[in-house]
């Protein structure tokens, strides 16, 4: 596996508001989609491309140009949707599947509520957007997913992540090219399952609670 952490002044700046409590739902989503979109530009430095032939009002070239098969942006429900728009205005022509991943609150053990995701993903590139690496329990098994359709190439984008989640990535996805692009490497995880400092419940400060 490999760990990137993101070292850039705004990132920090915006990932500062978004950790504050009183930063309201609107605010917080609209710093998510910016945060994503510095991220990205991290992420998908290892796009396959090819050469494009071109004709400049001054002469031609060869360019560049995305690789087919389109890349595919993975973002896991609930939190993981409020990174998907600032992802895609980076990389319009990219497919988007879907998981629906719950934590129960007292294990911390991840269960899959919905899949939406295109049968074969053998040859594309995944970027799985969530959040929050905490356990690292549903990345882990979000990759596993990815895998088992053919996979072999996976990012995640997670604003922050603890220790312990990056370990748990890194013993549990041995063999697989995955690489994981973070805002922020935090200190480490609560009794609760929950990072410190972080941001609290990224989910519920995107889109309220619910019961
Ligand atoms: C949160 C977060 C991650 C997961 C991280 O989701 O968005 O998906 O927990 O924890 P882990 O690394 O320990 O698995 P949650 O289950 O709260 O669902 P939500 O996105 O619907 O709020």
């Amino acid at each position: 596996m490999q760990l990137h952490v993101a070292d850039h002044p705004l990132i920090s700046h915006k990932l500062s508001v978004l950790r504050d409590k009183d930063t309201p739902s609107a605010v917080f989503r609209a710093l998510v989609s910016e945060l994503v979109t510095l991220l990205a530009y991290e992420a998908t430095r290892s796009l396959r491309v090819e050469d494009h032939p071109l004709v400049t009002p001054v002469t031609s070239m060869v360019g560049t140009k995305l690789a087919k098969p389109r890349p595919v942006v993975v973002p896991i429900l609930r939190a993981g949707l409020g990174m998907l728009e600032g992802m895609v205005q980076l990389l319009p022509s990219a497919e988007v599947g879907f998981l629906g991943m719950v934590r129960d609150e007292e294990t911390l053990q991840p269960s899959v509520y919905a899949e939406r995701l295109p049968e074969d993903l053998s040859g594309r590139q995944c970027f799985v957007l969530d959040p929050m690496l905490a356990t690292g329990g549903s990345l882990l098994q979000a990759i596993t997913f990815l895998a088992a359709k053919g996979a072999t190439d996976i990012t995640a984008v997670c604003l922050l992540g603890a220790p312990e989640g990056v370990k748990a990535i890194e013993d549990g996805t041995k063999g697989l090219a995955v690489s994981v692009v973070l805002g922020a490497l935090d200190e480490k995880l609560n009794d609760k399952g929950f990072i410190v400092p972080g941001l609290g419940d990224a989910g519920d400060r995107l889109y309220g609670t619910v019961g």
